[in-house]
C-alpha cells in the first residue's frame, strides 16, 4: 500500500519527539544525580558563587596573580573546600596530602572528561597521557629508560652547549639595545622557549631544531602559547566537555574535523608530530640496521629506547607506532614546562639579588663531571621554584565510584563540626591543587637542616 504524503512527516515528527524526550530524560537524570552529589558535600565550606554560568571558576582559573584565589580560599576554608563550577555544579578543591594521595593513587578517580578529550586531541590516543592502568604503567617503564639519572647525565654536553648559545644571544641582544647606563629591559621567555626547544629535540630525538619540520616547530609554539593563555571561552569549553554528554565518536570527529583555532592547532600538532616522529624513528632504525651509527650516538631518549627495548628483543614492551605516538607529548611536556619554570626562576632571582649573587659565586666555581650534584644552592633554588610555581598548579579528576576521601588533618565543616573524611558520590568532579599543597608543606628548600641557606624566595 502506498504511503500517504502525510506519513513521512508523521514519522519524522515522532522521531524528533522521541529524540527530544530522550534528551529531556537524560538532562533530568543528570540534574538529579548532580543534586545528590551536591547534597553529599554540602557540609564542605567554600566561597559564595558570583555567576551561574561560571561559578567561581574565572577567579580560580584566571586570577589576578598566580594562585591568588586558591591561596585565599585555602587560608579561609582549609585544605578541602567547595567551589561552584559552571551551571551551578559543585566542585571540591583538594590540597590535603593524604586526600591527594588517595585520589591520585587509588582506583576511585580518573581524569576528568574535558582533560581526557584535550589530551587525545593534542597528544594523540597513543600518547602516554591518554593511557590508563597497566598500559600506562607499561609505557611509563619504557620511557623511563630515557630518564634515569645516568641517562639525563648523558644529555649534559648538549645542554651545556645550548646554554652557551643562549648566553651569546642574550649578550648580543643586550649589546644591541643597551643605552648608556640604563638597565636593558627584555622579554626572556622567547629566548628560553628557543633554548628549551633545542634541548628537547636533542635530548629526546637526537636531532637539531632545524631538522624538525617548520610546521611542527610552529604549531608546538602555538600550542604552548594557547595553553598559557586561559580565557573565559576556554573555561566554558572545559565545562561543557566536563558535562560528559557528547558521545566519544562526536569528540573524535571534532578532533579530526576541527571548528575554530584551538581544535585546529591541536589536530595539526598531532599530525605534524606523528610525521616527524615517524621520520626520526625510521632513520634511527635504518642506521641501526645498516650499522652506520656508533654507540656513542646513543645519547637521546628515542635512541636509548630503540636499543634498550626494541632491537633484538623478540617481545618488546613498546611497538614502533607507540614510540612514534609519544612525539607530541615529548615536544609539549618537555618544552613548555622547562621554559616556564626557568621564567619563574629568573623572576625570583631578579627579586632576590642576594640569592642571585651567591648563586653566581657557586656556579662560577663549578668544575667538570657531576659538579651540578655538588651545588646545594643551585639545587635548592630549582626545587624551591618548582615548589612555589608548579607548572601544573591544578589538575582535574572525576570519581568513578562512590568514595570516602581521607584527610591528614581535620577541617571545619559548615555545621561547625570537625571532619576527617569527605564522602563523595560517583561523578563528583574534583580539582587537585598542587599549588595549595606545595604552599602548605613545611619544606623550604632554601633552609638546610634548620640553617637558612638564604631567606625564602616568596
Ligand atoms: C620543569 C620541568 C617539568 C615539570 C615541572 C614537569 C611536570 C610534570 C607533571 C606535573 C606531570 C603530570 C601531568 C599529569 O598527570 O597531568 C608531568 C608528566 C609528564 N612529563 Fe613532565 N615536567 C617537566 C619536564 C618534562 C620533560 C623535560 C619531559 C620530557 C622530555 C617531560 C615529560 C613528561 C611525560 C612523558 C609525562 C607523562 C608521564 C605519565 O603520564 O606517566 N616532562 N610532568
Amino acid at each position: 500500500m502506498a504511503m500517504s504524503p502525510i506519513e513521512p512527516i508523521r514519522v519524522a515528527t515522532s522521531l524528533l519527539l522521541a529524540g527530544a524526550a530522550y534528551i529531556i530524560v537524560q538532562i533530568f537524570n543528570a540534574a538529579l544525580a548532580e543534586r545528590r552529589r551536591a547534597r553529599c558535600i554540602k557540609n564542605i565550606r567554600g566561597p559564595p558563587s558570583t555567576s551561574w554560568i561560571f561559578g567561581n571558576l574565572l577567579e580560580m582559573h584566571i586570577p589576578q596573580d598566580y594562585g591568588e584565589a586558591d591561596h585565599r580560599w585555602l587560608e579561609e576554608f582549609g585544605s578541602v573546600y567547595r567551589i561552584k563550577a559552571a551551571f551551578g555544579r559543585d566542585r571540591l578543591v583538594i590540597s590535603d596530602p593524604l586526600a591527594l594521595q588517595f585520589v591520585l593513587n587509588g582506583e576511585d578517580f580518573t581524569f576528568a572528561p574535558a582533560r581526557q578529550t584535550f589530551i587525545s586531541w593534542i597528544f594523540g590516543e597513543r600518547g602516554i597521557l591518554a593511557q590508563h592502568g597497566s598500559a600506562h604503567r607499561n609505557l611509563r617503564s619504557v620511557l623511563n629508560i630515557g630518564f634515569t639519572a645516568a641517562a639525563v647525565r648523558s644529555y649534559l654536553p648538549s645542554f651545556r652547549q645550548l646554554s652557551e648559545v643562549l648566553c651569546d644571544s642574550l649578550e648580543e641582544k643586550i649589546n644591541k639595545t643597551a643605552s648608556g647606563t640604563a638597565p636593558t629591559v627584555m622579554d626572556l621567555i622567547p629566548f628560553l622557549n628557543t633554548a628549551t626547544l633545542g634541548a628537547i629535540s636533542e635530548a629526546a630525538f637526537g636531532c637539531r631544531v632545524d631538522d624538525l619540520s617548520p610546521d611542527l616547530v610552529k604549531t608546538n609554539s602555538r600550542v604552548t602559547e594557547f595553553a598559557s593563555t586561559v580565557s573565559a571561552s576556554h573555561v566554558f569549553l572545559d565545562e561543557v566537555l566536563d558535562l560528559d554528554f557528547l558521545p566519544k565518536w562526536a569528540l573524535t570527529l571534532a578532533g579530526r574535523y576541527p571548528i575554530g583555532p584551538a581544535l585546529s592547532i591541536a589536530r595539526d600538532q598531532n599530525i605534524f608530530a606523528t610525521a616527524d616522529g615517524t621520520k626520526i624513528i625510521n632513520h634511527k632504525l635504518r642506521a641501526a640496521k645498516e650499522g652506520t651509527e656508533s654507540l656513542d650516538e646513543i645519547s637521546d631518549v628515542y635512541e636509548k629506547i630503540i636499543h634498550g627495548e626494541i632491537l633484538g628483543n623478540p617481545t618488546p614492551k613498546i611497538s614502533i607506532d607507540d614510540l612514534i605516538g609519544q612525539t607530541s607529548t615529548m615536544m609539549i611536556a618537555g618544552q613548555d614546562t622547562v621554559a616556564t619554570t626557568l621564567g619563574w626562576l629568573f623572576i625570583a632571582l631578579a627579586q632576590h639579588q642576594d640569592v642571585q649573587n651567591q648563586l653566581r659565586h657557586e656556579i662560577s666555581n663549578i668544575g667538570e663531571g657531576d659538579a651540578y650534584d655538588k651545588c646545594p644552592l643551585l639545587n635548592a633554588v630549582i626545587k624551591e621554584t618548582m615548589r612555589l610555581w608548579p607548572v601544573l598548579p591544578i589538575s582535574f579528576r572525576i570519581a568513578i565510584n562512590d568514595a570516602v576521601i581521607p584527610l591528614s588533618q581535620p577541617i571545619l565543616s559548615a555545621d561547625g563540626s570537625r571532619i576527617d573524611t569527605v564522602p563523595v558520590l560517583k561523578g563528583q568532579l574534583v580539582t587537585l591543587s598542587s599549588f595549595g599543597y606545595e604552599r602548605q608543606v613545611s619544606i623550604n628548600y632554601l633552609v638546610d637542616g634548620g640553617t637558612s641557606l638564604l631567606k625564602h624566595m616568596m
